[in-house]
């Protein structure tokens, strides 16, 4: 981490994306771009990155707490970002390493092997290249007769000799500082672009007489820049694909990964069972043996081992223990928690809540700022009635209530331990422990009547 600094590039609107937002906030994998870059830049310079800014900067800044800024008002290129960030860099006669903000796949170790390249051959400056089949919009490596690195034209300005090649610039470099900043004074922005390129220094240099390296990366694919939709499809569907099969090496079973999206940060035990179609986003925590059936979409979630998601179950900012079964079609949020071996069944919401041990709702009930006991009972079609058109109002069943379906309870309101609900109750009272609430209409007969129908409809 001596004498090393390393610089983002991540001004640039991305005018190819046709998008309100800042390229490098677009994202794969469940994370931005530029995130990416700066998680696999981490390792090799600790706390020496430097990121430019300047397209939506506030939001690109608010994506990355306690980086340093530079900011980059106008986009006048990327030797412009550079120059950008002289001041910041004053004084400063290390290596600077310089990645672009749209290259979400790059690693550690392929950072770390080019810096040593680098500092191994004592060059000025260093270009990580890659032989591409497709080097369409890339800036392409001119070498000389010899074989040195003469310079980099960019897609928009090569000639078609120049177009043949497929060596690419990967826009990731080394530069000894002071050598890079003397340079970038005679860049020019006679180009297609009307831009100042931070590709003219390397020319610059070669043409110069300063020894400039240049590195093929091993893997080319971790270099893609992204720049369209299409590229940043195309990266997400790979970052998932790598995601799946690192979690089918460690044991878990995905039966179709091409329709499983889960993202980078996710941790899955052995031995659970994914079927298609699932999505899971977010830190999310699953244990060992659970099983997700189809259509399931987890997210910031916590799942203990061995319980079950049925069908279409989305859990969202919630915890459930071991031994759960879940769904189908079940929906928790905020904060919900359930603890082991409860039981919740088809269309059932719950919001805020927390469900205790051996606890069961089957069927078609909503419970909203919950407290719930163990071994309560939730019929079908229950209701908490949390909202009074102001305020969420907290509802409190304690251990082996019973509430009978249909009812519905106006919050605030406790049901005490062991308490009974009458099916078709609205409850608008406390409930003592083991008493049993009716508050229904009584019911009529009236004997005779039932023919008069008959009569009315000529039957
Ligand atoms: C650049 C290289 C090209 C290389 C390609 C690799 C130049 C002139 N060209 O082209 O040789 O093959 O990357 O992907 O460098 N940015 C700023 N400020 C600016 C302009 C850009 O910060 O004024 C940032 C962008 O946010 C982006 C990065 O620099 O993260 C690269 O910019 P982009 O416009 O994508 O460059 P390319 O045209 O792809
Ligand atoms: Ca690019």
């Amino acid at each position: 981490m001596n004498n090393l600094r390393i610089l983002i590039l991540a001004a640039g609107k991305g005018t190819r994306m046709k998008s309100k937002k800042a390229k490098v906030l677009h994202a794969v994998g469940g994370s931005s771009l530029v995130s990416h870059v700066v998680r696999a830049a981490t390792p090799v310079v600790g706390n020496g990155l430097l990121v430019v800014v300047g397209h939506q900067s506030e939001q690109v800044k608010a994506l990355l707490p306690g980086l340093e800024f530079v900011e980059q008002k106008e986009q006048l290129g990327t030797g412009h970002a550079l120059m950008c960030a002289r001041e910041a860099l004053a004084g400063f006669s290390g290596d600077l390493l310089v990645l672009p903000g749209d290259v979400p796949l790059i690693s550690t170790e392929t950072i770390q092997a080019f810096l040593d390249f680098h500092r191994n051959g004592k060059f000025q400056a260093s270009v990580l290249t890659a032989d591409v089949g497709d080097p369409h919009g890339y800036g392409r490596i001119v070498r000389r007769n010899n074989n040195e690195i003469g310079g980099i034209v960019e897609h928009r300005d090569a000639s078609p000799e120049v177009l043949k090649i497929h060596e690419i610039n990967s826009s990731i470099y080394v530069f000894h500082t002071p050598a890079l900043f003397d340079a970038l004074t005679r860049v020019r922005n006679e180009n297609a672009q009307k831009e100042y390129y931070l590709t003219d220094v390397i020319g610059i240099l070669s043409s110069e007489g300063k020894k400039v390296g240049a590195w093929k990366v091993p893997h080319a694919d971790e270099i893609l820049g992204i720049n369209t939709r299409q590229e940043l499809a195309a990266t997400d569907h790979l970052m998932r694909r790598r995601k799946c099969d690192v979690l089918m090496t460690s044991g878990v079973t995905i039966i179709d990964p091409a329709s499983t999206f889960i993202d980078a940060e996710v941790q899955i035990g052995a031995d659970t069972v994914i079927y298609p179609s699932v999505q899971i986003y977010g830190p999310s925590i699953i244990g060992e043996d659970v099983t997700i059936q189809s259509f399931c979409r987890i997210s910031n979630a916590r799942i203990e081992a061995r319980s079950t998601l049925l069908e279409g179950s989305i859990v969202v900012d919630s915890s459930i223990g071991s031994d759960v079964s879940v769904g189908p079609f079940a929906h928790f949020r905020m904060g919900t928690r359930l603890e082991d071996t409860v039981k919740v069944g088809n269309f059932v919401e719950i919001k805020k809540s927390t469900l205790g041990r051996g606890t069961k709702s089957m069927h078609l009930a909503y419970m909203g700022d919950a407290t719930i006991g163990k071994n309560v009972n939730i019929g079908a079609g229950v209701i908490t009635v949390n909202y009074d058109g102001i305020n969420k109002n907290p509802t409190t069943i304690d251990d082996d209530a019973f509430i009978g379906s249909d009812s519905q309870l106006i919050a605030p309101v406790h049901v005490g331990k062991g308490g009974f609900v009458a099916a078709g109750s609205t409850i608008t009272e406390d409930v003592p422990s083991e008493s049993l609430a009716i508050g229904r209409g009584r019911q009529v007969n009236k004997e005779n009547r039932a023919p008069h129908r008959k009569k009315k409809n000529g039957i």
